[in-house]
């Protein structure tokens, strides 16, 4: 049930809490660090907060290896620091949205600890995928599917007796067992894991791998490599099957029984779903699933005017076919960061890199974050909800030369090294130059190392610095806010060259005209052009440089 549905237009900024503040010291990210940075996120105007697992964990995969769906990991605090943060939160007037991970869980969760110790067929093992291995023996995989990590998906056990047993299925790492969808023990199960955080008074989850869980029957053979994920048009036996849509019916069911009619209170659901075309993926958001299903279509596009203005009026097209809004995301723990992304030469056709090692081509700095700006000053400016990532509004780029020794991502020693991994995305937040850990924490401990240039990006040298991409990140959600624009309709505008982003923004609060230049001349304005904003944060008038994008007051 729609009530103002705030989450149409809603700014969601998403905290690693591994990363983000540490209020006790050890060097990892915690609850209570969150608790008391949260006036950072009420200055800069977001709407409300999407935390990465804070849950029980062994932390194989970051939190993201769930072992206790309903409690707080020591590394991150306990329950009661939790309802502490919730409801600051809610006192600045920002909304809390929770991962849950029903794909797989901890190889530490009581469930699977249960299976091992049950014999093939039993009802423990039923929760997850175990089969019998092909081959005589029994001691090849039950089929070709690789883990998103690297290597087989398939581990085998030792039965209880010692003998090699049956094998269970992880799409990810070793320690992430997938559960069985068709089992409803596991739907009871995760239904009630959602009540347990709603009953707490979150506002909303993000489903990790939202378009996983559900399986091809029979588990046939398929396609899956680490492509498969980005740019799949074929269905392939694991990803966006079916059956996925008729669990997210369900969850709208639940999500809206705790939307009370005549308040602001919707809760709501977005998917984790690497899926395309952008048709398919719109199916996630149709009128009885979920609210929101991030465009990674958008954020893999590269800084091309015409690929740019492709993805986003295709885009814009399919979430409005089935009544949704869009959620625009340009960067998250899982991929490089943005400022990072552009600094590299931009080719036509989708894009995804996932980690930067030393020996790697290094990113031009400065043009990468000069784009990142322009880039943000257009994702701010589209219709429907966006995204942000913890450190993207001091303009972070992604640490490109972590040694191999610190990296803690199961991906690259999954892959032997070849393939570097998050990690680089996910180093702590510089909240203070010239201070340990740049004050991320009260000692000199970061779980990664924060590299040297962080200082100068560190929160307190921004504030207040009128060129600062903070200063600029504030402004500009300012500016949405009084216009609407999130919830406002694009008109794309004629008469500009074709390497210039031209389109106007309207809203029952007002207009704006957002002009991008990818092109490599500037360009003149009209007489009289009357800039509200420019993420070069110049308000010069008469002409627009290259990778600079303004937003004109109509
Ligand atoms: C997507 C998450 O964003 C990522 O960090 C994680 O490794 C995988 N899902 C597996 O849970």
């Amino acid at each position: 049930m729609t009530i103002s549905a705030w989450w149409r237009d809603a700014v969601i900024y998403q905290i690693y809490p591994r990363s983000w503040a540490d209020a006790d010291g050890d060097g990892v990210g915690d609850l209570p660090g969150i608790t008391a940075r949260l006036p950072h996120l009420a200055a800069l105007g977001v709407d409300a907060v999407w935390l990465s697992p804070f849950y029980t964990s062994p932390q194989h995969d970051a939190g993201y290896d769930v072992a206790d769906y309903r409690d707080v990991d020591p590394l991150f605090g306990t329950l009661d620091d939790f309802d502490a943060m919730t409801a600051t939160a809610h006192d600045f007037g920002l909304r809390v949205v929770v991962d849950i991970v029903p794909n797989h869980s901890s190889d530490e969760h009581a469930w699977f600890r249960a299976a091992l110790a049950s014999p093939p067929g039993s009802p423990e093992r039923a929760r997850y995928l175990f089969r019998d291995g092909r081959g005589a023996a029994g001691d090849e995989p039950p089929n070709n599917w690789q883990s998103m990590f690297g290597g087989p998906a398939w581990t085998r056990v030792t039965e209880a007796d010692g003998s090699p047993g049956q094998w269970y299925l992880h799409l990810f790492d070793t320690t992430q067992p997938d559960f069985d969808w068709t089992n409803d023990e596991v739907r009871d199960e995760l239904e009630d894991v959602l009540r347990f955080w709603l009953d707490r008074g979150v506002d909303g989850f993000r489903i990790d791998v939202a378009h996983g869980l559900v399986k091809a029957e029979g588990l046939p053979d398929g396609d899956l490599d680490h492509d498969a994920n980005a740019d799949a048009t074929a269905l392939t036996p694991m990803w966006d099957q079916p059956g996925v849509h008729d669990i997210y019916r369900r969850w709208r069911k639940l999500a809206d029984s705790y939307a009370a009619e005549g308040q602001d209170a919707d809760r709501i659901l977005c998917a984790e779903a690497w899926v395309l075309p952008a048709e398919a993926l719109a199916r996630y958001v149709r009128e009885d699933e979920l609210h929101q299903s991030f465009n990674f279509e958008y954020l893999m596009t590269p800084w091309l005017a015409d690929d740019q203005r492709a993805t986003i009026t295709r885009s814009l097209a399919h979430a409005e076919a089935v009544g949704a809004p869009q959620t625009w995301v340009l960067s998250n723990h899982d991929v490089v960061r943005h400022a990072t992304r552009l600094g590299y030469r931009q080719q036509p056709g989708l894009q995804r890199i996932e980690g930067i090692g030393p020996d790697d081509p290094q990113p031009d700095t400065a043009l990468g974050l000069r784009r990142a700006r322009a880039a943000t000053a257009v994702m701010l400016a589209l219709p429907g909800s966006a995204y942000l990532f913890q450190g993207e509004e001091l303009g972070l780029p992604e640490a490109t030369r972590l040694p191999g020794e610190v990296r803690q991502d199961p991906t690259f020693a999954r892959t032997g090294g070849a393939s570097k991994g998050r990690d680089g995305c996910r180093v702590p937040v510089p909240w203070e130059d010239g201070v340990p850990s740049f004050g991320f924490g009260p000692a000199d401990a970061a779980w990664l190392p924060q590299p040297a240039e962080y200082g100068e990006l560190a929160v307190d040298r921004q504030i207040g610095r009128p060129d600062s991409t903070l200063m600029l990140y504030t402004e500009l959600l300012a500016l949405r806010k009084e216009l609407r624009l999130g919830r406002g309709t694009l008109t794309w505008l004629d008469g500009y060259p074709a390497d210039v982003l031209a389109f106007l923004v309207t809203s029952s609060e007002g207009s704006v005209t957002v002009l991008a230049n990818l092109g490599d001349v500037a360009l003149a304005l009209s007489d009289g052009a009357d800039v509200l904003a420019s993420s070069l944060s110049r308000h010069d008038s008469t002409f627009i440089a290259t990778d600079e994008t303004v937003w004109l007051r109509r």
